[in-house]
């Protein structure tokens, strides 16, 4: 095994659901090898200032429950530039850092694995985004509970839509991805999605709307953040236009999707590509990510994780017209 004195672990991007369970993992499993553990302070950003918390055994107790991250993430554009990471790598240097755990999505890992191969730095990634959108997983830590966040909130809006024999427009985050809309929309038995990954023949859909509406029954169309027309609030204009929305209303799910307590798969995901993380890099390891292949926790080049551009479930889009009458 490879000799190593400390890590450092960062989390980037936007939160998601789980990031503190992988944080108390790495640290654990860290801590029972004998290495040391350095959390930065708001993901790459914190490299660059010199922010660093040492953990312990006891400053990740009580935090696997907890939504959010309790190191801070950002984007950090700083990064990009070479002369950035140079003051990063003196940093970690300063602290007898060897090697870098990088906890969020595709972006993160570029930047990280840049550094890596200028410095020599071993680097581990690990995927947290509730997008679910990188390339060499089947999952990322924090989509499940979003998953359930927007099930749970849609639920909710079916009371109220049927009661008044309404259609709602549901908007819901995933970037330029629909994996969030896609699965979401199978699970909550919405009548119809929008993903940017696809082109909607409006017409028809003005159609379902007009059944819908006629049949004095309730509908809900899912629509991701990114759809080509825009989100709910523009879908709704078009259907403006077509003197369309008297029973038409718009909710837009927001950050609430991405907080709350993890689900247990994105506990427990979270807890095992942590301590993964601390194995590859005791085995030398470097430039990988973690993620699901085949339903187990597997391990590739950090290079394959780019944007996924066609969803793995398409299929789902088939399921939903057919359970749906409209
Ligand atoms: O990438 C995660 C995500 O929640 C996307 O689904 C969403 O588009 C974006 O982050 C929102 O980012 P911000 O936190 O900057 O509003």
């Amino acid at each position: 095994m490879l000799k190593i004195q400390n890590i450092a672990v960062l989390t980037s991007g936007g939160d998601s659901p789980g990031m503190n369970a992988c944080i108390r993992s790495v640290t654990r499993s860290a801590i029972y090898h004998g290495i040391g553990v350095y959390g930065v302070v708001d993901g790459f950003n914190g490299l660059i200032k010199n922010e660093f918390k040492s953990l312990t055994y006891h400053d990740v107790s009580n935090i696997l429950q907890r939504g959010g991250t309790i190191l801070g993430t950002a984007r950090c554009k700083e990064f990009h530039e070479s002369d950035q990471r140079e003051i990063a790598f003196e940093n970690l240097k300063k602290l007898n850092i060897d090697a870098l755990i990088v906890i969020g999505g595709d972006g993160s890992f570029k930047g990280a694995s840049i550094f890596s191969k200028e410095f020599n730095m071993p680097v581990i990634g690990i995927p947290g985004t509730i997008d679910n959108d990188i390339n060499g997983t089947d999952y990322t830590i924090g989509f499940d509970t979003a998953l359930n966040n927007i099930v749970q909130a849609i639920d909710k809006i079916r009371d109220t839509a049927s009661s008044h024999h309404r259609v709602f427009l549901v908007e819901v985050m995933g970037n330029n991805s629909g994996i969030l809309a896609l699965n979401a929309a199978a699970a909550s038995g919405a009548e119809e999605v929008f993903m940017p990954e696809r082109q909607e023949d409006l017409s028809l859909f003005e159609e379902k709307i007009r059944r819908a509406i006629a049949a004095n029954k309730s509908s809900i169309i899912v629509i991701a953040e990114g759809d080509q027309i825009g989100g709910a609030k523009e879908v709704f204009e078009h259907l403006k236009e077509k003197q369309l929305t008297e029973k038409v209303r718009v909710s837009v799910l927001g950050h609430m999707q991405r907080g709350g307590s993890p689900s247990f798969k994105d506990r427990l995901n979270a807890t095992l590509f942590g301590e993964q993380a601390i194995v590859l890099l005791l085995q030398g390891k470097s430039n990988l990510m973690i993620g699901i292949a085949n339903g187990k926790v597997a391990s590739q080049n950090i290079a394959i994780a780019e944007k996924i551009t066609t969803p793995k479930n398409m299929d789902y889009l088939k399921l939903i017209r057919k359970l749906s009458i409209y």
